[in-house]
């Protein structure tokens, strides 16, 4: 049995044709999992923690000062609103909706937030006696499941988005750990896949950017092919063979049309961009592909440029004494390098009140809850046109309300690039597409459609299923490819 596998920076999934229908293979409840592994260490269950007295005691403390944060943040909003009332007509109008009132947690909300923060104390002081313990391989779990264990046990490796790694110069020794990680994503689908159809799978299509991000060009991509290749072999894989992402989405589209077509199929992903100029529907067989062209660049790019504009300058992002270079760091969550860098620099004599907030974010798990609050906000603001983040892992009380100057400085440097995309692609094709056909999760926000619709005007816009168009696609190819 042959599948297909939509190997993706923020997603994976995989499908297969089994007699003639198109069947997506399931991870619990899931048709995709976010595509991070996290390998829990071995050290004591965290069943053990109870509440002694002492840890009572720590809780309260905790509660008590979270609820002077609460009425602080109070005070301080009917400030803002006594301030707001002064006002009169639009400006009234814009500081009020500005100045939104805090949230009152309620006291079981505080005390559980309490005890999650002793907790993770306890577990912090175990994993610092417990340095080098041995890494659970055998325990491994993925997708969010591995992020919020990362996150409120924090005892082992978290790695996140290993597709993104891929095209790097890496170290021998980080060679290895992605290679392991990313066979590990592999097996794990390899062996749903396996339960679930009800016989052996062994040959998959592997969707591959026209492009992956790297620091090398063109070598990143062979480098990215080699390293893949060798972890589904490891992950028991027999026969693989790859297939660009958007000729894939291409070879789906195909099978939704009768008549036939000239359209540009555009995939916006978590890691790149891809697109290619495809014959689809009528009589043939298969789609017929004629081009492909890549941007390395895809929403967790924006979702950086958005923590650096919104939350970074609650770190001291732009204050003199802190290098420029540290906040980058702290938002790629993607790169183990850049993560490790930030949490080596020493932040006890930093001005305030930076220094404290950066020793917070050093610690285990709050680059990643950061991420996701940059990751959802990135996608409200494509609803809403402001939304307010508490940001209370950090410090209590403290928010931050976004806007749309944040959301168009998260995306501004990604719309240019794919707009000259876009852009090089019309002058490449020389005639205008019938259709475009938009995949891809980041093909979602508006931003993105409008910069579309720009550079194709009049041609109709046909949206596909964001989440699944590729690994459909695959799964139509490894219903037909002999591998
Ligand atoms: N409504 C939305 N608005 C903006 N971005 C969105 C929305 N929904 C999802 N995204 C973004 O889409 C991206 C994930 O898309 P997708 O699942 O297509 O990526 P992927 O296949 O994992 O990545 P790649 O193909 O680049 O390797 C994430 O960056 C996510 O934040
Ligand atoms: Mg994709």
């Amino acid at each position: 049995m042959q599948i297909g596998i939509d190997f993706g920076t923020s997603y994976s999934a995989a499908a297969a044709y089994v007699q003639g229908r198109l069947e997506g293979i399931r991870f619990g409840e899931q048709s995709q999992f976010r595509t991070a592994v996290f390998f829990p260490a071995a050290v004591p269950d965290p069943a053990d923690f109870y509440l002694s007295a002492e840890r009572e005691l720590e809780v309260d403390a905790y509660v008590r000062s979270a609820k002077a944060a609460q009425r602080s943040a109070y005070v301080a909003w009917q400030q803002r609103r006594g301030e707001a009332e002064r006002l009169s007509g639009w400006d009234k109008a814009k500081a009020l909706a500005l100045a939104s009132e805090p949230t009152e947690r309620s006291d079981a909300d505080l005390r559980a937030a309490g005890i999650r923060h002793v907790r993770r104390n306890w577990m912090e002081n175990l994993v610092r006696q417990s340095q080098g313990a041995v890494v659970k391989v055998n325990d491994a779990l993925f997708g969010d499941e591995a992020i919020d264990a990362y996150i409120n046990d924090g005892l082992g490796h978290l790695v996140e988005s290993p597709k993104s790694m891929l095209g790097y110069k890496l170290l021998p020794n980080a060679r290895r750990v992605i290679l392991h990680i990313a066979s590990h994503v592999l097996e794990h689908i390899r062996l749903s896949a396996t339960r679930q159809l009800g016989t052996p799978v062994r040959a998959a299509i592997l969707g591959r950017p026209v492009e992956f991000k790297s620091a090398m060009g063109a070598k990143g991509t062979e480098q990215a092919l080699e390293m893949l290749t060798e972890a589904a072999q490891s992950a028991g894989f027999e026969q693989i063979a790859f297939l660009e992402e958007p000729a894939a989405a291409a070879m789906h589209y195909h099978t939704q049309l009768t008549l036939p077509e000239r359209s540009l199929i555009v995939d916006v992903g978590g890691g790149t961009t891809d697109v290619a100029f495809a014959e689809v529907g009528g009589t043939a067989a298969a789609a017929r592909i004629l081009g492909s062209w890549g941007l390395p660049r895809g929403g967790t790019d924006i979702d950086i440029e958005l923590s650096l504009a919104a939350f970074m300058p609650l770190f001291g992002r732009g204050h003199p004494l802190i290098p420029v270079h540290h906040f980058r760091e702290a938002a790629s969550v993607q790169s183990p390098p850049q993560q490790k860098e930030f949490r080596g620099h020493n932040y006890r004599d930093a001005p305030q009140p930076f220094g404290t907030r950066l020793q917070e974010l050093q610690r285990i798990g709050s680059t990643s809850l950061l991420n996701r609050e940059a990751e959802r906000m990135k996608i409200a603001l494509g609803q809403v046109a402001s939304d307010r983040v508490e940001l209370d892992f950090i410090e209590h009380g403290l928010a931050v309300e976004l806007d749309l100057r944040h959301r168009d400085q998260a995306y501004a440097d990604f719309l240019d690039k794919l707009a000259a995309l876009l852009g090089r692609v019309r002058g490449d094709i020389g005639v205008v597409p019938d259709s475009v056909f938009l995949t891809g999760g980041s093909s979602r926000a508006p931003l993105i459609r409008e910069v579309v619709a720009r550079e194709f005007p009049g041609v109709r816009i046909v949206v596909g299923d964001a989440s699944l168009g590729v690994v459909s696609g695959l799964a139509v190819a490894a219903g037909q490819w002999e591998l």
